[in-house]
């Protein structure tokens, strides 16, 4: 990862990671130490959580749920993570495999719900019923069952891996459409509001490079191949875009996303649309809903009708637009 002969910018040993973005080399300890400080960073400036809170580590058996998750207990934090098992093929059954293997390696608490087993559907079979994409179905479905699980397990916030190349990614789209809205939600924490937890994103501070180099460092043997469902998906190409910027511009990136949190988005607060309505309890779940029955489960009732879809058929629909 980094160029043979370079050294630490802190203690001048081998490095073993360029970071052009700060423009210096690490070596293993002091790049680690980076990520701790950059996480620590965004913790506090963005007022996340304390060690006397609850959390719950949203958690795919990815790179980044699984380096957040870490960094959160080694830093002495409470943290119990949550995996949704989505029914898409061998890759659901992988990432499951890596989440429990991690969680039982450290004997961490795992709470785990699986679309199937539990509400009778999973995410192709969602797709085609609802006529819904399949990343959309997914969301919806996992957030729902996020905030659930943190309301009724207790936690105070829910924390995900999103990094700060899937924040820049999102704020390229945002911004491509001016979406005022999106733009004023889109940043690192969201306040608990309206029945909904607190929402924090600790690794905003860190790319997915860096994660995945934590991941290395630290022995975390995580799940690489992405959601065959995400192929095609216009994050990617964002990403991609910025990459293209950041390697002509090294820092552009997190320029933009930072910069965009600090000084537009305080702009931006008095556009975020207060949830329309009057929300009330759900009348089939109990979650907050400004419908009789939420979004959820409304889902559930088309998904769970239909048979079930494989998941073959819906990549093969999606390969031939
Ligand atoms: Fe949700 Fe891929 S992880 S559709
Ligand atoms: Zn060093
Ligand atoms: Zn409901």
């Amino acid at each position: 990862m980094a160029t043979s002969g370079s050294k630490c910018r802190a203690c001048k040993a081998p490095a073993v990671i360029d970071l052009p973005r700060h423009n210096a080399n690490f070596c293993a300890d002091h790049f680690l130490q980076l990520c701790r400080r950059q996480v620590d960073k965004a913790i506090d400036d963005y007022d996340m959580f304390d060690r006397s809170d609850r959390l719950l580590v949203a958690v795919s058996g990815g790179k980044d749920s699984l380096a957040i998750w870490d960094l959160l207990v080694e830093a002495g934090y409470q943290a119990d993570g949550f995996y949704v098992g989505l029914g898409i093929g061998d890759y659901s059954d992988e990432s499951r495999a890596y989440v429990e293997r991690f969680a039982a390696s450290r004997s961490l608490h795992l709470v785990t719900v699986d679309l199937r087993d539990d509400y009778g559907y999973d995410v192709p079979t969602a797709a085609r019923a609802a006529k819904r994409k399949p990343c959309s179905a997914c969301g919806l479905s996992k957030r729902h069952l996020f905030d659930r699980a943190a309301r009724e397990g207790g936690y105070d916030v829910v924390v995900t891996g999103h990094n700060l190349d899937d924040e820049a990614a999102v704020l390229l789209g945002n911004v491509l459409r001016w979406d005022i809205e999106y733009l004023a939600r889109q940043l690192p924490v969201l306040p608990a509001a309206n029945g909904f937890p607190k929402k924090a994103k600790p690794l905003v501070r860190l790319t997915e490079r860096e994660t995945a180099a934590w991941c290395l460092l630290r022995g975390i043997d995580y799940l690489v191949e992405e959601c065959p469902m995400s192929s095609g998906n216009r994050h990617l190409h964002h990403k991609n875009t910025l990459n293209a910027i950041e390697q002509a511009s090294p820092s552009s990136k997190s320029a933009f996303y930072l910069n965009f949190i600090d000084k537009m988005a305080p702009l931006l607060a008095s556009q975020s649309a207060a949830a329309s309505g009057d929300v009330h309890d759900c009348e089939q779940c109990g979650s907050p809903t400004t419908t009789e029955l939420c979004a959820f489960c409304r889902l559930v009732d088309t998904a769970s009708a239909h048979e079930p879809v494989p998941v073959e058929l819906v990549l093969g629909r999606r390969g031939r637009r």
